[in-house]
């Protein structure tokens, strides 16, 4: 049996105040979901203070992007081995708001994976089709091509260190989520296809989706077999949903 994840990506949402607030509220409402791992990947400057409030709880914590570089004249970049200073246990990497407003391409997104597990940490890797590509009916061949940047050039044993989302573009902060046969649907081919490589590795691999999840349709998702658990957008700042979404995926 695999383990549930629910993560929250607070995006470049928060303030020191507002973020007391909201793990005030989650880490006691969370604490006796003892099949589930609930973590929250915050902005860089709120590593520290996830580190303070987090640490010796249940909680988990990450950041939401971190350099391919381990070090050097990177103005502006903060490496995986800095995240890991404080704490974290995830990075998330290859966001689509990363990939289509940062520009990011399937091989940085390998390379940014390749430097967060250096750094001892687990990447969160994000894949999934925009809605042009669905209606096309390319979402397989999209997300096959993501997933297999990653495996091509970090070997497909590096996944077995990996979380793999799989967050539809066109369901992101869109309230329209996919349906659980369509989640679903995609998560097993992207099961088999790691399985094609190695079936320990893919039976082992926690795979979340994302994409408007919420409390009132986190149970139905979480409970397609090869569905994980999740990676929450909006629902992860407002503390009752997210604490719904949780004890969704402890059901
Ligand atoms: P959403 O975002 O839950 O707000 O749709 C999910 C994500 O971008 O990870």
């Amino acid at each position: 049996m695999r383990r549930k994840l629910v993560a929250g990506n607070w995006k470049m949402h928060g303030s020191l105040a507002e973020n007391r607030a909201l793990l005030a509220a989650l880490v006691p409402a969370t604490r006796g979901l003892d099949r589930v791992d609930v973590a929250v990947c915050v902005p860089f400057p709120y590593l520290q203070q996830a580190q303070e409030l987090l640490s010796g709880t249940h909680m988990l914590w990450g950041a939401q992007d971190a350099s391919r570089h381990a070090k050097g004249a990177f103005t502006g970049e903060v490496s995986a081995q800095m995240i890991a200073e404080f704490g974290a246990r995830y990075v998330i990497v290859g966001h689509s708001e990363r990939r289509s407003y940062h520009g990011e391409s399937d091989a940085l997104v390998a390379a940014k994976c390749q430097a967060v597990l250096n750094a001892g940490l687990t990447p969160i890797v994000c894949l999934g089709e925009r809605l042009e590509e669905r209606e096309r009916g390319e979402t397989e061949a999209v997300v096959a091509r993501q997933l297999e940047a990653v495996m091509d050039s970090l070997g497909v044993a590096a996944l077995s260190g990996c979380v793999l989302a799989y967050e539809p573009v066109w369901a992101i902060g869109t309230g329209r989520t996919a349906t659980p046969d369509q989640a679903q649907e995609v998560h097993a081919y992207l099961r088999r296809r790691v399985a094609e490589r190695d079936g320990a590795v893919a039976a082992r691999l926690t795979l979340l989706y994302g994409g408007s999840v919420k409390g009132s349709n986190a149970q139905a998702l979480f409970s397609m077999p090869d569905i994980d658990g999740g990676l929450i957008g909006g629902a992860s700042l407002v503390s009752e949903e997210f604490i719904a979404i949780c004890r969704a995926a402890q059901a």
